[in-house]
């Protein structure tokens, strides 16, 4: 069972650089679903804990940016694949800095056992927690994730 929040709160899912490609790219490494089966987990979970869930994905820096910005004052968490943005974008960084919800850095591919650049996160400091090398599965587990530390945080408010 997932811990319920409230009716309509709502949660973004954004998806960086080249994930629209999955299904198609690297296989061996990110499976043969495609991002739209994924997105579709994350709702079908979200739908399971009262959640709305909105994705957005973008292959352009800014505009990850400007959708972070664009989730303040609107959505309850983030859940974020930043794809390669995860290991330099300091813009995303400072983004999410400025998010005042829940935020759940999410990965298909464990990136700490692969190559060395890879091992560097600079969204992970600025996310309640990270969920990485479960494949789709992640989908589903930060939907979860994020339900329970709305619960949390809402029992910590009253
Ligand atoms: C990824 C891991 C990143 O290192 C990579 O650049 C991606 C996908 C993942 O979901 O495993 O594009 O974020």
């Amino acid at each position: 069972m997932c811990t319920v929040s409230d009716p309509g709160t709502l949660v973004v899912l954004l998806s960086g650089p080249n994930l629209d490609l999955l299904g198609e790219r690297e296989p061996e490494v990110y499976g043969r679903a495609r991002l739209a089966d994924h997105v579709a987990r994350a709702v079908e979970e979200a739908a399971l804990c009262g959640l709305e869930l909105e994705h957005h994905q973008s292959n352009h820096e800014g505009e990850l940016v400007d959708l972070v910005h664009d989730a303040r004052g609107r959505a309850a968490a983030l859940i974020v694949n930043a794809g390669a943005l995860t290991h330099y974008s300091w813009s995303l960084h400072d983004a999410l800095a400025a998010f005042e919800g829940v935020v759940v850095e999410l990965h298909l591919s464990n990136p700490a056992a692969r190559e060395p650049w890879r091992h560097t996160s600079v969204v992970a400091d600025v996310a309640d927690g990270s969920i990485t090398g479960f494949g789709g599965l992640g989908y589903g587990l930060a939907v979860r994730a994020v339900a329970r530390l709305l619960a949390e945080r809402a029992a910590g408010a009253s």
